[in-house]
C-alpha cells in the first residue's frame, strides 16, 4: 500500500498534522509506504490557467515542487489532506494544490487518475463548534469524485488553537491511529 499526504498546515507540529502522523505512523506499522509532503516546505505555484493541460500535454506544464506529487498521487493507494481551517476553508497552502489537480483532468473533464483511490481528511479548526465549518468536506468531496476518487474518511478537532492542543484529545489520535486498520484492510 502506497499512502501520499498532503500536510497543509504551515505548523509542522500543529493540530492537523499531528493528527494525520497518528494515522500515517500507524499505516507504517502495518506496513504501509508512507510519502509525506509538507507543502508550506515547498515552492509551487497556484494553478496559471494556463490550459497548457489541456492543449499541450496530458500532464502539469509547470515544473515545480508539486511535480514529483503528481506521479505520487498518480500511484498512490491512499491520498491524505491535513488541513487547519482558516477564514471557513482549507489553508492557502493545500488550496493551492488542490487547483493544480486540474490538470488531473482531460480537455472533456474526465479523470485523468485511476479510479477508486481512497483519501482522509484531518481538518481542525480552533471553533469547538463542530456544527461550524462542517461543509467544508462536502465542497471538496463533489471535486474529489469527479476527480475518480473513492471511499474516503474524514477527521475532524475542534476547539484547537495553540499546535499541542491535540495532545489534550488523546480520543482524537486514537480515531486517527485506529483508521489505518479501517483503510489498510489489516
Ligand atoms: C489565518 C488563520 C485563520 C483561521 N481561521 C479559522 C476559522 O475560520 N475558523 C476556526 O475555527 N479557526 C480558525 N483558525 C484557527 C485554526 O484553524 C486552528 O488553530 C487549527 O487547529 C490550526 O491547525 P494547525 O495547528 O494544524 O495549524 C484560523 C487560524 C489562522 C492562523
Amino acid at each position: 500500500m502506497k499512502i501520499i499526504a498532503l500536510l497543509g498546515s504551515p505548523r509542522p507540529k500543529g493540530n492537523s498534522t499531528r493528527l494525520a502522523q497518528a494515522f500515517l505512523e500507524a499505516c507504517e506499522e502495518r506496513g504501509a509506504a508512507v510519502e509525506r509532503y509538507h507543502l508550506n516546505k515547498m515552492s509551487y505555484q497556484g494553478c496559471q490557467a494556463c490550459m497548457g493541460c489541456k492543449t499541450k500535454a496530458e500532464a502539469c506544464i509547470l515544473e515545480d515542487d508539486m511535480t514529483p506529487v503528481y506521479e505520487a498521487i498518480r500511484t498512490a493507494d491512499v491520498v491524505v489532506f491535513a488541513s487547519p481551517v482558516y477564514f471557513g476553508d482549507l489553508s492557502g497552502q493545500l488550496r493551492l494544490a488542490l487547483d493544480r489537480f486540474y490538470a488531473y483532468l482531460t480537455p472533456d473533464f474526465a479523470s485523468r487518475l485511476p479510479t477508486g483511490k481512497q483519501w482522509v481528511v484531518f481538518l481542525t479548526q480552533g471553533n469547538p463548534d463542530e456544527t461550524q465549518f462542517a461543509d467544508i468536506f462536502s465542497r471538496y468531496e463533489f471535486f474529489m469524485k469527479w476527480l475518480g476518487f473513492g471511499p474516503n474518511h474524514l477527521v475532524r478537532g475542534c476547539g484547537l488553537g495553540a499546535p499541542e492542543d491535540i495532545t489534550n484529545h488523546p480520543h482524537l489520535l486514537q480515531q486517527a491511529a485506529a483508521l489505518a486498520k479501517t483503510v489498510l484492510g489489516r
